[in-house]
């Protein structure tokens, strides 16, 4: 087993409370020291292994864990954008236009092009993504984008109920049919995660109970998108129904933020979807200071937040919703572990991946202080660099 030692640290963001001062658990002037895939020790400067990398002083954080991604798809919606930026509101019927050119595409193709959103992921220091289906709407394209999304991630979620597809207008209910049905079956072996779109617009309460029912009766984990567009149910019923997560939490009232507080479910903040469509940003002080477990993640989608750039959503959520950097950064790593229900990942301690973002910058401050600078000098994944 070769080792790896990212040596000459200045900062080292630990991300484990019991190794530093304070939630991120710094260590200064430190080494890292991963064997294989695993994290084995931290140490002082100067430690030897197989191969080294100097950090000449600079900081080192746990690689982003993006717990939310549409990275399967095809086609461009640079119009709509481009139109939501003049003033036309973000819709979710949008969706079917990714649909049409999701459908028209071979599994290879759909693979090279999630292949190069993967690389430009980890070029932005994201060293694991979960990857939603949800751009077929049909069962075979459904299977196809989750056969692709396992070449690239153990945390596949398969989001039949993302949007009803044109050829189901009107019958909704036929639709979650087959989604809790054939779509289900097919896609179940590629799949940990079930997800639903519970919105206005997209799937109301019980067509997205039935959703997450017939997923956790095939054992799959539960997740929601929800209050994305307004005061919605989405929030409740993931609360309600054990979900590991529930995505956007744009609109929060004060019960949602109590049921959340008193579960044991994650509000996910995607604040680069609240950029591109324009929506407000959610104050994730108030969730927080309650109590609500969070995380960060990129959405990265080609409607509504085509972004593989986790430093820039940190920048977001401390500029626009009001947290800390040091919140921002937990959110967007030890976060998003939690939300994907993992320990395994978004820390840096002895057992650890050897998941890893050498910033070119002394401190994670500059995430924010420098925002749009590309930062990330190298980024190491199960204790390799890409
Ligand atoms: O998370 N909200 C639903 N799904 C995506 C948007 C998908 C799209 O517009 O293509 C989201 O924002």
């Amino acid at each position: 087993m070769s080792s790896l030692v990212i040596d000459n640290i200045g900062l080292l963001v630990t991300a484990d409370a019991a190794l530093g001062e304070g939630p991120l658990g710094p260590v200064r002037d430190a080494a890292l020291v991963v064997e294989g895939e695993r994290v084995t020790s931290i140490e002082r400067a100067g430690a030897a292994a197989d191969e080294r990398i100097d950090a000449a002083g600079r900081c080192v954080i746990p690689g982003f864990v993006d717990s939310h991604t549409h990275l399967v798809f095809a086609g461009d919606r640079a119009n709509e954008f481009a139109a939501r930026m003049a003033g036309r509101p973000y819709a979710a019927s949008g969706i079917r236009v990714t649909t049409e050119a999701t459908r028209a595409a071979s599994e290879d193709e759909l693979r090279e092009l999630a292949r190069a959103r993967r690389a430009e992921a980890a070029r932005a220091g994201i060293t694991h993504l979960e990857i939603k289906s949800g751009y077929g709407l049909e069962p075979e394209t459904e299977r196809r984008c989750c056969a692709v999304a396992a070449g690239f991630s153990d945390d596949v979620t398969f989001l039949g109920a993302h949007a009803v597809p044109s050829e189901y207008e009107g019958r909704p209910d036929e639709y979650v049919e087959l989604v809790c049905g054939e779509m289900l079956d097919a896609c179940r072996p590629y799949a940990r995660w079930i997800d639903v779109f519970c919105e206005e617009g997209a799937f109301d309460t019980d067509q997205s109970r039935a959703v997450l029912e017939a997923g956790r009766d095939a054992e799959l984990g539960l997740r929601v998108h929800g209050n994305q567009l307004g005061q919605g149910p989405g929030v409740q019923l993931a609360v309600e129904m054990g979900a590991a997560s529930v995505d956007h939490c744009t609109y929060l009232s004060d019960d949602d933020i109590a049921a959340l507080a008193g579960g044991d479910t994650v509000a996910t903040f995607l604040p680069a979807t609240d950029f591109s469509t324009r929506q407000p940003y959610p104050n994730a002080r108030r969730a927080i200071d309650a109590g609500v477990k969070v995380a960060i993640a990129t959405n990265c989608n080609p409607g509504s937040s085509y972004t593989t750039s986790m430093a820039f959503c940190i920048a977001l959520a401390v500029r626009d919703m009001r947290m800390t950097p040091e919140e921002a950064l937990l959110a967007a790593t030890r976060g998003g572990a939690r939300a994907l229900q993992r320990d395994d990942v978004g820390r840096l301690t002895p057992g650890a991946r050897g998941d890893a973002a050498i910033l070119d910058a002394p401190s994670y401050a500059h995430l924010v202080y420098r925002p749009g600078v590309p930062l990330m000098a190298t980024t190491v994944i199960g204790g390799r660099a890409h």
